[in-house]
């Protein structure tokens, strides 16, 4: 894909840094998991954090051009944005909500997690006393500890479930270890299903089981088919990474996933350094021979950790270049020697969404010692961030258009209000 194809954009001449996210990639991951699930199971693309980092507009409207069913979001406001873009698909909120959300939930038909009686008898009364409708999931707590009324507290799951007013559509837990392969987890992660999967059964047997009961996030669905119920919120999975590390483990052969977001970067000088001059702060680099060095433009100001010194590559014209010293806010050395000819102004690929085993998200995140989520949702909003759907690479304002994204409503949603 060439970028000159796009016309003179200046976002594009005016941001040396910008990401790339592959909607295809996308729609291609929810396929994939469409066909790893019962057919009338639904599918929940959690859009929190702004997509984890790759953009919940684009990404909610590709998934629902793709099939899902269901977004999920972690505040109110990240809700609301999305129904003031017109996104007609039900959205969970998947944190509990307070009572100051209640006339929120309802403006904007947000359906929130229940996390206690006392908040969910509120929201019913609430509902009454304004002749109002909305929806609700109780959250289940079967081991995390986060969120949820306890999985063995029937009294008190009986009486949610059957408020007269507040719709509790769902019913959910969250698995604590279901990404981790030592036996201790995986005890640990059978234990939460099997707390979720006897609650199911006996509301089930006392009828009042809710509609959509739901339990597995990324891990939970590709490891334990036993844990997909009615819906399944695979988010880092559907954004292409493996929950489980750059390696699959022993044992385990790990799914095609296409990744959805690639970082870029451009080459903004290059210069010689000779032997024996360190580079950047703290001069934890020194050559040990003359050296070409180029400086790319991306720094921790745009989200790309500083973590260690010389740790990790980039790729210019597919050959690997050592990051030299320090990580700045806005710039970053690497060797490119290898390349003779390598020039001002080339692109370079931080993080590779082609899954370029070398730089892919989970070896960066690996390298960092931390997890792929973190790269993606640190993206700084400084970068700009460009497209591709049905193969060709597209700004937001076209897509939009294809989309068919109506302006934005601002609040309230409801006129004479
Ligand atoms: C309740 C809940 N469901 C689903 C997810 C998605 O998790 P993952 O990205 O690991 O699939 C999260 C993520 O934090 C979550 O909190």
């Amino acid at each position: 894909m060439n970028l000159a194809q796009l016309p003179p954009d200046l976002n594009s001449i005016t941001r040396p840094n910008w990401i790339e996210i592959n909607l295809d990639a996308l729609a291609s991951n929810i396929q994939f998991v469409r066909k790893s699930i019962p057919k009338k199971t639904k599918i929940l693309l959690p859009v929190k954090a702004d997509s984890y980092g790759h953009g919940s507009l684009a990404c909610a409207y590709a998934a629902k051009n793709s099939g899902a069913d269901f977004l999920g979001v972690a505040h109110l406001s990240e809700g609301m944005l999305l129904r003031q873009y017109g996104m007609d698909l039900p959205i969970l909120i998947l944190g509990p909500c307070i009572p100051a959300d209640f006339p929120y939930l309802v403006e904007f038909q947000l359906t929130s997690a229940l996390s206690d009686l006392k908040t969910a008898v509120a929201f019913d009364k609430y509902l009454e006393e304004n002749n109002l409708h909305c929806k609700a999931h109780l959250a289940i707590n079967t081991g995390m500890h986060r969120y949820g009324v306890r999985f063995d507290d029937f009294d008190t799951i009986r009486r949610i479930l059957t408020l007269k007013h507040l719709e509790v559509e769902g019913m959910f837990t969250h698995l604590a270890t279901a990404d981790m392969l030592d036996k201790t987890s995986n005890v640990s992660t059978q234990r939460q299903i099997d707390r979720f999967s006897n609650l199911v059964e006996l509301l089930t047997n006392e009828g009042v089981r809710p509609q959509i009961c739901h339990c597995s996030s990324s891990a939970g669905t590709l490891r334990h088919p036993e844990s997909h119920f009615d819906m399944v919120r695979p988010g880092l999975v559907l954004y292409g990474y493996n929950p489980m590390g750059a390696t699959p483990p022993e044992g385990f052969e790990y799914p095609e996933l296409k990744p959805v977001m690639t970082i870029k970067s451009t080459i903004r000088t290059i210069h010689e350094v000779p032997t024996g001059e360190g580079v950047s702060y703290g001069q934890y680099w020194v050559a040990q021979q003359p050296t070409k060095v180029a400086t790319i433009a991306i720094g921790y100001g745009d989200g790309y950790l500083r973590g260690e010194y010389n740790n990790g590559y980039v790729l210019i014209r597919d050959q690997l270049c050592p990051i030299l010293g320090r990580v700045c806010m806005d710039a970053t050395m690497v060797d490119v020697s290898r390349i003779p000819d390598v020039q001002i102004g080339e692109t370079v690929e931080v993080v590779n969404g082609t899954a370029d085993a070398r730089i892919s998200m989970e070896s960066v995140a690996e390298a960092h010692h931390t997890i792929p989520y973190e790269i993606t949702s640190r993206v700084a909003r400084r970068l700009y961030r460009k497209y591709i759907w049905k193969n060709r690479l597209i700004r937001w304002d076209d897509l939009k258009e294809e989309f068919h994204v109506p302006p934005f409503t601002p609040y309230p949603l409801r006129k004479g209000k």
